[in-house]
């Protein structure tokens, strides 16, 4: 129940509103986790392997201790003992890869950590670092693109618990396929991407006594604490990580990686502070990357576009030793109607570092796939692309058997159609022109999960008319420090300029990941209950305290509106400023604490709950000089009630930034002959700059998905990215008439004719 009436008229749901950090980051003053420095702290360069597959034979640290300004060079003799992580209950104890740092003398891939050079400067330590002798036995690295599934049993372990290779069935997909008149068999190959934030990783690590504090570019502190905790044996109460700001992460920062626990364990050995920060190259190596993957999509329609099955059979790579889930079928089971089905997965291990979630995780590359053939075969069939998706749009998720809680998938492609100007594309290759270029269109549909974390907040209000809302999740750039003042603002119609933020510490109230698009719909619920116990404690004061207006009034007979509180009956006559009976009851605030439940708990869930959208892309071609550019995007995203829309297009336009680097340069090549990520630079590793990101228009259908929280506001964080790479490989069919099947496009792929 709320104590509150919504008030419309002053709430800043659904409003443009500018970053409340805005002015600290461009001032500066905003202090990432590398801008921290305290007294005596030491810097850390870890010493990478330079080769990908062997062991260590012999580690020569004596010249790097020799050398000034030289603290330790730690190795597996001296860095002390650190433990395994594993998994927890609710979302905690999540670790890519699980061997602790140094754990044995075994080297299975470039760039894993084989010391740690501490000095009293960076350049020190970087040169100490340059200076360890490493000999290796050296076997032949296995970083091979062709991907075969290894002999995995038919349930496997990932980091993420227990899956089951036969991930979705129903129906008898083989004999449909067999007899169905029209049918699309191809292979559709994803690199692997590296997620490259501008901010780098960074760990600083304090210890006093037996309780460790943390600052680290983290994702999610709550986690991390937990990891850390397990590994030093540690209770949760005495691991504290701290997250003010995050230079994005891309999924990179989710979870805590080896450094982490390397800048611990160094300050534990030398009791002081020690500061880790990753050069760029590391980012390439140690911190994740989203896997290549090799994904088979067969479909069979019917002559007039029905499907009538859908197999989608994908293998991804990952590390020697670690099981990061690359969920390519995540959408699969419910995106069409279809009678028959079946999803399938394998791995493959590769020499490389473990993978991890980017942006978009399975549902990225898995969307690229299936919306490649679903328009591969509108093109067989001379049926329009978005007829197509109309015609097998579901009206339930097939996969779980369930009513979606809300999708509007058709009215995505209506209104993207029509602010693109579909209709008057001709379907013939080459068959557009405009100012002496060749145009492609294409589109495609997204969706991505939606649901809850499980969250917990707090609301204070204070008697100088001030609020305070705090959240243990972290603002990674999204627009989260003002997510949390505008729901805290809507409660209670206390304005934004008067409300602080505190998020990004373990000491606050247990916040969610801020990851899966599932930050925002989290947080939604824990802040407004938090912000209705913190009012009904101040109208039992306003009852009791002494000289109030209220004095013996039943609270019941109370209502809080825009920071005043009135007699019920009066009807918004009169009433008190809640700064005056704060003040009459000699109380400097009241807080509220609040919480949400975690949604994915349910094994019989009654609805599916998903985000959707659709993007209409055009491409110019010039086929003299074989130059392709993006030259207009039109995206349209279901994501529920937005509650920024300022930064949510934000969100949209970056994803489809991003899409258009996924689409058209981004890829990690791994060297054969030692293993190391080649193009482990920003110079080497081509994203979308400016000069590649055309116009993009996006819009929200807006509809509240009350099935994920009171407001119906979903997550925005990643669905922008999802669908766009096949719109944009579409376009570029239409305009050269190239089919390609393996990102990114290649001029070269497109210099057939
Ligand atoms: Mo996102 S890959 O969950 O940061």
């Amino acid at each position: 129940m709320s104590l509150t009436q919504a008030s419309p008229a002053t709430s800043p749901i659904g409003r443009d509103t500018p970053r409340l950090d805005g002015p600290l980051k461009v001032t500066g003053k905003a202090q990432y986790t590398s801008d921290f420095h305290f007294p005596g702290m030491l810097y850390a360069v870890p010493v990478e392997a330079t080769i990908a597959n062997g062991r260590i034979r012999q580690l020569d640290t004596s010249a790097a201790e020799q050398m000034p300004g030289v603290r330790a060079i730690f190795h597996r003799e001296n860095i002390g003992k650190m433990l395994r992580s594993v998994l927890e209950q609710g979302m905690e104890g999540i670790c890519e890869e699980r061997r602790p740092p140094f754990a044995d003398d075994e080297i299975q891939y470039y760039g894993q950590y084989v010391a740690l050079a501490v000095a009293d400067t960076f350049e020190a330590a970087k040169a100490a670092a340059d200076a360890v002798r490493v000999a290796y036995d050296k076997d032949k690295p296995n970083v091979e693109t062709e991907l075969e599934a290894d002999d995995d049993a038919e349930v496997v372990s990932t980091t993420f618990g227990q899956h089951e290779r036969l991930q979705s069935q129903r129906g008898d997909a083989d004999a449909a396929f067999a007899s169905a008149p029209v049918k699309i068999d191809q292979t559709y190959v994803t690199p692997a991407e590296t997620h490259n934030p501008i901010e780098l990783h960074a760990t600083t690590a304090i210890w006093e006594g037996s309780t460790l504090t943390l600052y680290d570019s983290s994702q999610g502190v709550v986690n991390f604490r937990s990891v850390l905790a397990q590994m030093f044996d540690l209770s949760k109460e005495n691991v504290r990580v701290i997250t003010k700001f995050v230079g994005s992460g891309f999924g990179g920062k989710l979870f805590p990686w080896t450094h982490c626990a390397l800048a611990a364990a160094a300050a534990r050995q030398l009791a002081k502070p020690v500061k880790l920060v990753l050069s760029r190259k590391m980012m390439f190596q140690t911190v994740g990357h989203r896997p290549r993957t090799q994904q088979r999509v067969r479909l069979g329609a019917t002559t007039d576009g029905k499907l009538v099955s859908l197999q989608h059979d994908y293998i991804y790579h990952r590390s020697m030793r670690d099981a990061h889930h690359e969920d390519c079928g995540e959408t699969t089971p419910f995106q069409y109607s279809v009678p028959n089905l079946r999803v399938t997965f394998g791995r493959a291990k590769r020499n490389v570092g473990a993978a991890a979630d980017m942006r978009g995780p399975g549902a990225v590359p898995g969307l690229y796939a299936i919306e490649s053939a679903i328009n591969e075969l509108a093109d067989e069939l001379k049926i329009d692309p978005v007829r197509l998706r109309v015609i097998n749009e579901p009206k339930i998720d097939e996969g779980l058997g369930v009513p979606f809680s809300s999708r509007h998938l058709v009215e995505c492609f209506e209104l993207g159609a029509v602010k693109f100007g579909w209709s008057r594309r001709t379907p013939q290759v080459g068959s557009m022109k405009r100012d002496g270029l060749i145009l492609g269109w294409g589109m495609a549909g997204c969706s991505w999960i939606a649901g809850r974390f499980a969250a917990e907040a707090s609301v204070e209000l204070r008697d100088d008319g001030t609020a305070r809302v705090a959240c243990a999740t972290q603002d990674i750039g999204t627009g989260t420090y003002t997510n949390l003042a505008q729901l805290a603002s809507h409660r209670t119609g206390i304005p934004l300029d008067k409300i602080e933020v505190a998020l990004g510490d373990t000491s606050l109230p247990k916040g969610p990941l801020s990851g899966g698009s599932l930050a925002t719909p989290s947080i939604v619920p824990a802040v407004l209950k938090a912000a209705d116990n913190a009012i009904a404690s101040l109208l039992a004061i306003a009852t009791t305290a002494r000289g109030s207006l209220f004095e013996k009034r039943n609270s019941a007979e109370l209502v809080f509106d825009e920071g005043r509180v009135f007699l019920k009956a009066d009807d918004r006559e009169g009433g008190v400023p809640f700064t005056d009976l704060l003040q009459r009851a000699n109380l400097r605030l009241v807080t509220g604490n609040g919480s949400s439940e975690a949604m994915f708990d349910d094994p019989k869930p009654k609805f599916s709950t998903h985000s959707f959208g659709c993007h209409f892309v055009e491409v110019t071609w010039q086929p003299e000089i074989a130059r392709l550019r993006v030259s207009r995007v039109v995206t349209v995203i279901d994501a529920g009630r937005i509650l920024n829309p300022l930064a949510g297009r934000n969100q949209i336009e970056g994803a489809v930034v991003m899409g258009i680097g996924m689409a058209l340069f981004e890829h990690t090549s791994y060297d054969p002959q030692n293993g190391a990520p080649i193009n482990s630079n920003l110079a080497d590793y081509v994203m979308t700059v400016n000069a590649d990101a055309p116009p993009i228009e996006v819009h929200f259908l807006d509809y509240p998905d009350k099935e994920i929280n009171e407001i119906g506001a979903r997550g925005i964080g990643e669905i922008g990215l999802a669908g766009i790479a096949a719109a944009i490989t579409a376009a570029v069919h239409h305009a050269t008439g190239v089919r390609v099947r393996e990102l990114p496009v290649k001029i070269e792929d497109l210099l057939m004719w």
